[in-house]
């Protein structure tokens, strides 16, 4: 079975970091029995300076066609903040209708997490975020804009299809065998009376109808950041907006061992679907194989397992543990080894098992 892959390195330390996960991509496949094409797009920065061109409609068909896409980073100083975010990552998230944002927590042995007294065992779950409403939908304006008057709208678009879809995704995702079963609703019940009315009976509604056997629970999102610090072995699987769950993943993100190992999933189960490493694009380590590709082979993790790949996903994990156990840190600069160096650790071990 072959898989078309767009890959899509970006700037700065992202070439690095796909080139050790296209390592761990190789070994995989041979040891697995597929086979896969890859297509390099040069999106990003240095073209954006080039061009003008951010991500032009022509390559969304093409990206669309591809099984997955993977993408390094974007990011440069000499581009004006939010111009690549909203022209590539935004862009490809609507227009491919991405509208899952998997975020998998998960503490391997060995990675130091800031919270004391926690261990592999407590920090392990996975927020599923509305990837393409909310906040994001972009809708809102200025009126008398400049002026001492000003006002500015910034509105949450939450439709009954787009958070059904979410919810649905993430109920099946809480009933996978390798998941405990209990789905918790992240929202603002409190305070934002009209989205959350909605989500709150979506949620109880589609949960009593077709998944019986999942145990809801709902948190506020004020309370859920004190207890990943507090008490992260409450949570399996939680689902949230847009907004809330871009903030809520950044802590997550942290007691997981920090952006040199976290990765997520922009996804259309019925589509295509896009990996990257949480991490940005570093221009400060750019090109000096100190970078940790860890994020990154961990969202090519995460890609095997959506290709269907579950085994080779296993075995990368295993890997990514292996690599882990040998190097000194996963900061930059500081793991004791090069990115290359682990990227080989990681690939090695998958080849061998
Ligand atoms: C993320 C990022 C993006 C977001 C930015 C880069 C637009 O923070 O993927 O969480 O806000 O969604
Ligand atoms: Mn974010």
């Amino acid at each position: 079975m072959g898989y078309d892959i767009a890959v899509m390195p970006g700037d700065g330390t992202g070439a690095e970091v796909v080139a050790e996960g296209l390592k761990v991509l190789r070994a995989a496949a041979d040891r697995a029995g597929f086979t896969y094409e890859l297509t390099n797009y040069d999106f990003g920065a240095e073209r954006y300076l080039r061009t003008g061109e951010t991500l032009p409609d022509s390559a969304l068909d093409e990206l669309a066609r591809h099984d997955s896409i993977f993408l390094g980073a974007i990011g440069h100083p000499d581009v004006k903040p939010g111009i690549l975010e909203q022209g590539i990552l935004l862009k490809a998230r609507f227009a491919l209708d991405l509208y899952i944002n998997l975020r998998p927590v998960k503490l391997f042995p060995g990675v130091e997490t800031p919270i004391r007294d926690k261990g592999p065992a407590d920090i392990d779950f996975v927020v599923v975020r509305e990837n393409t409403e909310g906040l994001y939908a972009g809708t809102g304006g200025f009126l008398k804009k400049g002026t001492p008057d000003e006002i500015a709208v910034q509105e949450s678009v939450n439709t009954r299809k787009g958070v059904e879809r979410c919810l649905r995704y993430a109920f099946d995702y809480a009933g996978r065998p390798d998941r405990d079963g209990t789905l918790t609703l992240c929202g603002k019940t409190n305070v934002l009376t009209y989205a959350w009315d909605l989500w709150w009976r979506a949620f109880n509604e589609i949960g009593d109808a077709d998944y019986p056997h999942i145990k809801r629970e709902y948190s506020h999102v004020d309370a859920i950041v004190m207890w990943f610090v507090k008490n992260p072995e409450w949570f399996d699987v939680i689902v949230t907006d847009n907004m809330f769950g871009d903030i809520i993943t950044d802590l997550a993100a942290m007691i997981q061992g920090g952006l040199g190992i976290a990765a997520g999933g922009n996804i259309n189960p019925e589509g295509t679907a896009m990996f990257e490493p949480m991490g940005g694009s570093a221009p400060k380590y750019a090109g000096q194989n100190v970078i940790n590709p860890l994020a990154a082979i961990s969202s090519l993790q995460m890609m095997l397992d959506h290709l269907g790949q579950k085994e080779a996903a296993l075995w990368v994990e295993a890997g990514i543990v292996h690599a882990v156990s040998k190097m000194d840190s996963l900061a930059a600069g500081r793991m004791g080894m090069g990115t290359s160096e682990v990227g080989d650790l990681v690939a090695r071990h998958v080849a061998e098992g």
